[in-house]
């Protein structure tokens, strides 16, 4: 095959053109012509029925194997993944240059080298750097203190060549690719990094992947927008699409899982970058509130729920008087989100805000995608304009509506649990529809406060609603 296979498609419009152009003719759209290889795409009249194999139907009940899952034994890592490495599946890691996908799986491989397989053997992991060099792998796993573990190394940018040595003799249980947008296809003409060659590449090596049955792991990097480089082409592709994300000012790093086809998405592992490498963090929220200060005014406390772990978290406000246009600066969630609080708070509990700077920090450097925080990040804002601090016993959690009422959200009890294990004695919550009691205690001398209203909660920093 040479280069007369390769075809120009509009990835807006799907239009063909012999040759590259930056505006597709078709459909105006911009940058969206990308070269592709004509067997990949190109069914030919497949409408003809003709030379099609038969294929068989088959009941939903049945025997199935069931699929055998390799445990790394790092267990932010398995649980993220659904309790371990199904055989056959393949991953993206998907996150910032720098941001620690590297030592991850260098970590994950080596620790996986150290486990058995379904036929008892040692797991064979191999490494394909198109990256680094096999000297900068090595001294990164010299510092990681792994060097000796059994994982293959390799450097290679050439997906043939990758597929040529996969496909020969015994197949490796883990393959690691780092990254696929090194990676190239001989008989696309378009540089690395493209979608055409990241789109390629990536068949290429999932195709092999599910017939030879090992665990794929596609590092890729993300661009600045936030995607997965190559316009998500991938993520479809794909069984599970992990984030590892994280602030490179601090050291914690989130991994996260946004699609996984073997378990539960919007679960997170949570790690610690430090000198040896990534750290699991077990316990979170201790983590995370280790440098609060109690009393402090606009800091609060939020309960939240990660996956399917409890998670508790600082939120932090600052309402400043502002020189011009009123600046809004979100660290760590929803900006949106922050604008919708403002204005609840301006119109219907006819607080000033919207002329303020408003400044909203997750501390920590945690991304919260939950609306359950919005009662916190009220509380947070609500003590920094009264001056009264958020008691420091007490964590916070609910949602807001339009009108100012705070909403149930979901696993009340599972956040209180968290609340209590680590020594908070009081929660301001949404209203429980069976009880009549706004504050109540339970047998642990825990403290209820249900709140119905943004407008109690005004009352409880002494801000009274002047109009209403
Ligand atoms: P890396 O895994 O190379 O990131 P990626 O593959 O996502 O681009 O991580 C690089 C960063 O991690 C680098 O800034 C240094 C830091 N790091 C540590 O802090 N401790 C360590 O033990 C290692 C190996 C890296
Ligand atoms: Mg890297």
């Amino acid at each position: 095959m040479g280069k007369k296979s390769t075809r120009f498609v509009c990835q807006s419009c799907g239009a063909v053109f012999p040759r590259w152009a930056g505006r597709c003719e078709s459909c105006g759209e911009w940058n969206a012509i990308v070269e592709e290889e004509t067997a990949l795409s190109a069914a030919p009249n497949a409408t003809g029925g003709k030379g099609g194999r038969r294929i068989e139907f088959v009941g939903l009940q049945g025997r199935s194997e069931t699929s055998f899952r390799l445990k790394s034994g790092i267990q932010e890592l398995d649980r993220v993944c659904g309790g371990g490495l199904v055989s056959g599946s393949v991953l993206l890691i998907g996150g910032d240059p720098g941001i620690g996908k590297s030592t991850l799986l260098l970590q994950v491989t080596a620790a996986l080298s150290n486990i058995c397989n379904i036929k008892g053997e040692p797991v064979r992991c191999v490494y394909i750097s198109g990256e680094e060099s096999v000297d900068q792998v090595r001294l990164r796993a010299s510092r990681l203190g792994l060097e000796k573990s059994r994982v293959e190394l390799a450097t290679s940018m050439n997906v043939r060549d990758i597929v040529a040595t996969l496909d020969a003799g015994e197949s490796p249980d883990v393959v690691v690719i780092d990254s696929i947008q090194t990676m190239f296809v001989d008989t696309l003409d378009s540089s690395p990094g493209t979608v055409g060659q990241v789109r390629a590449s990536g068949n290429e090596l999932i195709r092999l992947a599910k017939r030879r049955g090992f665990v794929l792991f596609l590092v890729s990097h993300v661009t600045k927008e936030g995607t997965l480089a190559g316009p998500r082409v991938l993520e479809h592709m794909v069984d599970t699409v992990l984030y590892f994300e994280g602030d490179r000012g601090h050291h914690f790093r989130i991994l996260r899982s946004v699609k996984n086809r073997f378990g539960a998405t919007d679960e997170i592992g949570v790690f610690e970058m430090t000198q040896k490498g990534l750290g699991e963090v077990p316990n979170p929220s201790a983590l995370f509130l280790a440098e609060r200060r109690g009393n402090v005014t606009g800091s609060c406390v939020y309960a939240g729920i990660e996956g399917s772990r409890p998670m508790l978290v600082e939120i932090q406000a600052l309402v400043a008087p502002s020189g011009g246009t009123p600046r809004r600066a979100v660290v760590g969630w929803d900006s949106s989100r922050l604008s919708m609080i403002l204005a609840v708070l301006e119109t219907r509990c006819h607080l000033p805000v919207s002329a303020k700077d408003v400044y909203l920090n997750v501390a920590g450097g945690l991304r919260i995608t939950e609306p359950a925080a919005d009662l916190a990040v009220a509380s947070a804002l609500l003590s920094c304009i009264s001056g009264i601090p958020v008691p420091a016993e007490a964590v916070v959690f609910g949602e807001i509506g339009l009108s100012g009422e705070i909403r149930a959200v979901p696993q009340p009890d599972l956040r209180l649990k968290e609340a209590k294990k680590l020594g908070f004695a009081r929660a301001l919550i949404p209203p429980k529809r069976v009880n009549k009691k706004s504050v109540k205690e339970d047998d642990t001398g825990f403290k209820i406060n249900e709140i119905g209203h943004l407008k109690t909660l005004m009352d409880m920093f002494g801000l009274s609603d002047r109009q209403g």
